[in-house]
This record gives structure tokens, sequence and C-alpha cells, in this order.
């Protein structure tokens, strides 16, 4: 029998794993919701799932097993909570939330039921992230240096503070998220933002630039760049410095190592989109999570270090995680 499994959330990221979705034979859409009716009927249409307005209404109705959330950050905490309460195993896209306490509750909820859960921290499935891992067995770096640099997505709510909690919480959140799956936890941060390029933006209030240092217990130190006000050029990736070596990252595309005399370049070959979603679908079907790169636990701790970055923008101190 196919998973059943609803969505929260009906915008751009759901069409990605709805897209994904449908190439899995083990998965089967039964519902989605949208505050948005529009949007709902219209996604409901095509799948010949049932639509919803309200979350409560669709977990109430449907006989699921799964709940995708794919919501603004704003959004977050009640329909996790709410998912949670029933029973249901859990995917719910980066950032898990912009605030302390939602994180707090909704992992809590996640140990209390012992859920199965994913966040959509899809460059963990990536096959050169994998290659990457085995080469850095072994090997302290010393320094790297992180990018989320280009120019600002359309939607209304990622430009304004109060829905996105800013680029760095919304979308470098992939970079502190893959800083931490290679080189471990963060002890503490410290961040410095630009602001006064964008004026003439409607409604826009977050830093155009930021530079967020961060200090490994392992003893690395590292830099973590944002920018959205370029209108030209950008990166995306992490610099990676030992003693021996220097690894470019760029972002969903390839590594490049150099290990002495040798540089070796290595392009992916995989979807790893569709892995993650392939992953989770499995997981919910065999009662086993352990495969899932990004459980909520990871996927808020990786949250709490962008938001303790931004505790240092509005201090200006060091903050401790
Ligand atoms: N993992 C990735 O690579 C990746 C890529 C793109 C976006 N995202 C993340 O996905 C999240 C959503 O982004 P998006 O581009 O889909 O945004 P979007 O604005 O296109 O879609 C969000 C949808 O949620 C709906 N919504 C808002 N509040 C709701 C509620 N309480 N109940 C039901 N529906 C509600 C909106 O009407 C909208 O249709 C963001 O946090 C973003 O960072 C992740």
């Amino acid at each position: 029998m196919a998973v059943r499994i609803g969505f929260i959330g009906t915008g751009g990221i759901a069409g990605f794993h709805i897209n994904n979705l449908s190439k899995i034979p083990d998965a089967k859409i039964a519902a989605v919701c949208d505050v948005v009716k529009e949007k709902a009927d219209a996604a409901a249409a095509k799948l010949g799932a049932t639509a919803y307005p309200d979350f409560h209404e669709m977990l109430d109705r449907e006989d699921l097993q799964a709940v995708y959330v794919c919501l603004p950050p704003f959004a977050h905490g009640q329909p996790e909570l709410a998912v949670l309460a029933k029973g249901l195993a859990l995917f719910v896209e980066k950032p898990v939330a912009m605030d302390f306490q939602t994180l707090k509750k909704v992992t809590a909820a996640v140990k209390r039921k012992k859920a199965i859960t994913a966040v959509g921290y899809q460059d963990r499935y990536l096959d050169i992230i994998e290659k990457l891992k085995k080469f850095l067995e072994g090997r302290r770096p010393g320094l790297i240096l992180g990018y989320w640099m280009g120019g600002m997505p359309g939607v209304m709510w990622w430009r304004q503070r109060k829905l996105s909690g800013g680029q760095h919480v919304e979308q470098t959140t992939h970079i502190f998220d893959m800083a931490r799956y290679l080189f471990g936890e963060v002890k503490r941060v410290s961040a410095v933002a630009s602001t006064g390029l964008m004026a003439e933006v409607e409604k826009y209030d977050i830093e155009d630039c930021s530079a967020v240092n961060l200090e490994f217990h392992s003893g690395l130190v590292g830099t973590i760049f944002s920018a959205c006000c370029l209108q030209t050029g950008g990166r995306c990736g992490i610099d990676i410095f030992g003693r021996d070596y220097t690894v470019e990252y760029k972002e969903r595309t390839s590594i490049k190592i150099t290990h002495g005399p040798i540089t070796e370049e290595t392009r992916v070959a995989n979807d790893y989109g569709l892995k993650e979603d392939q992953v989770f679908v499995e997981a919910v079907k065999n009662g086993d999570g352990s495969a899932i790169r990004a459980p909520y636990e990871e996927g808020a701790k990786s949250a709490a270090l962008s938001l303790a970055a931004s505790e240092s923008l509005a201090t200006g101190k060091f903050i401790d995680l």
C-alpha cells in the first residue's frame, strides 16, 4: 500500500516535492491545504486529491500517514504540532522556525511522539557531499568560507524581517546546515551586516549583506557570507582550507579538491531532491527513520545557529550556542 500523504502549503517548494513524489510508486498524495483556496484547489485537481483551506480540517477528515509542511518561516509551529498530535510522520521545509520557542516546542513534541521526521536540507543527499565527507575523514581544516550571495527572491514575505527572519535565516541556512553536517557543532557566533543598498525596494527591511563568524567545538573557524542585493554575479557554496589541501564546493554543482599537486573536480550526478523524498517515504513505510539525513532535531540545530547570528546582529555580542 502506498503511503498516504498530505501537504500544508502548495507554493513553490511544494510543487518540487509533488513532482518528486509523482515518481515514487510508494507515495500517494491524498490531500492538500493552502490558505489561498484557489492554490489548494488547483493542486488538488491535478493530483486527484482533496483540497482544504484549513489544516486542522484536513488532519481531522483525512486518513494520512505523513504530512509535508511547505510554509514560509513565519507560519511554522501550529501546523507541525497538529501533525505530531495526530501521530503522523512530518516533513518540514527549512528553515523550520524563526524563533527559539517554536524550535523547542516542536523538538519536544517530536521526541515525545518518537515521530519520523525530515527537514528539506536536500544538499545532504548530494553524491558529491558523500565523496567530500569521505575525503575529510581524518583531515581537520583550519578555515572555511561559506557563501549565499545573489539576488532577492520575488515572494513578498521573503524581504520582510518579521515574516522571513532575513536572508541568513531563510536562505543561507543551507550553508549553515552544510557546515554543521561536515564539521560538527558550533560553539559561538558573531555577526555584522550592511544595509541601505536596496532602499527603493517595496517593504524591504532586511540586511543587504552579512558576515557571520563561527567558532566550532573542533577548533575550526570560518565566516559565512550572505548577500541578496547583487544584480550581477553571485556565489553559493563553501571553500575549505586545510594544511595540504583546499576544497571548493559549488553548491549543488561540483567539488574541486586540490591535494598536493593534484586537482580533481567532480560534478553532481544524482537527483538529490528525489532521493530526499524517496528516503522519507521509505522511512514512513518501514517505520525506520535511520536513513534520513536531516531529521527535525538536525533542522532545529541549523535554524538555531542562524537565529544566534540574528541575536548577535541585534546585540553586537558573541552568542554561545
Ligand atoms: N529546500 C529547498 O531547497 C527550498 C527551496 C525553495 C523554498 N524552500 C523553503 O520552503 C518554504 C516555502 O517556500 P515557497 O517558495 O514554497 O513559498 P511560497 O510563498 O511559494 O508558498 C508558501 C505557501 O504557503 C501558503 N500558506 C501560508 N500560510 C499557510 C497556512 N497557515 N496554512 C496553509 N497554507 C499556508 C501560502 O499561501 C503559499 O501558497 C520557505 O521556507 C523556503 O525557504 C526550500
